[in-house]
């Protein structure tokens, strides 16, 4: 595996996401940035990790109509991040906006922000998916539709659970990208994840990245522990 583990900055504050990295050094990392942090600290936040050399996966779960989203996604590929995502349940063409959109944001000479969908949330019951939004189907079935559809409007991936990436990979391609959360390497704390997997399944599984937050930011010593999911992940432990 050559992806880098995406550490979940799961912080409130510029100034603890700081201190937090400093123990790293100079470690160049793989950081999601989510909600909180970026509605708190906004685009400089992302300007300066990405001058200290760090890729950025921007998750914000953009939804709206097409011309929302391919207009926010200009902007966002201005920041130089390396990856965003979307709601499959947006539809075709909001996805195919948002593609346009990081087109036209890139600046020349550098790389788009890779895309990923949001299929069904993790925090989703079947039961939940059949009575509110009235999906007369399987999660599953539903999670590998709303996969497809991200690959034929031309994504790069989705966000899924380990669990899931075989199935994904099979009904779309097997290059197509598998973010995998939900990670806890064994004996660690699995915390309110209730579909968990280590490391070394989710490269098993297939995943093509595994975001891990508590498991590296909750604990005394976070390079050691990032260090030792990065070998497990890796499978040279
Ligand atoms: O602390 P933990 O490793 O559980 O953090 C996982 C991160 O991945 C959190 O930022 C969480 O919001 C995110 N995530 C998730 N499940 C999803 C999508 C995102 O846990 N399906």
């Amino acid at each position: 595996m050559t992806t880098k583990p995406i550490i979940a900055l799961d912080i409130p504050s510029k100034q603890e996401a700081i201190s937090f990295l400093d123990s790293f050094e100079q470690e160049s990392l793989f950081l999601k940035i989510g909600m909180e942090l970026y509605y708190s600290e906004g685009p400089d936040l992302i300007r300066e990790l990405k001058e200290k050399g760090h890729q950025i996966f921007l998750d914000l779960k953009l939804h709206d109509i097409p011309n929302t989203v391919y207009r926010a996604m200009k902007v966002l590929a201005t920041l130089e991040v390396d990856m965003v995502n979307v709601h499959a349940a947006g539809g075709t063409e909001m996805m195919q906006a948002a593609v346009k959109g990081l087109e036209e944001g890139t600046k020349a000479g550098k790389k788009r922000p890779l895309l990923i969908a949001v299929t069904q949330l993790t925090s989703t019951t079947e039961k939940q998916m059949q009575s509110e939004q009235l999906i007369d189907s399987t999660l599953d079935n539903s999670v590998t539709h709303y996969a497809k559809l991200a690959y034929q409007a031309g994504l790069d991936g989705v966000v899924c659970s380990a669990l899931e990436a075989r199935m994904i990979h099979e009904a779309t391609s097997q290059k197509f990208l598998c973010v995998t959360p939900g990670i806890r390497p064994s004996g660690s704390d699995e915390g309110d994840q209730k579909r968990v997997a280590t490391p070394e399944f989710a490269a098993k599984e297939g995943a093509t990245h595994i975001v891990v937050g508590r498991p590296i930011t909750q604990v005394e010593y976070p390079i050691i522990a990032y260090k030792n999911i990065d070998h497990q992940w890796k499978g040279d432990k």
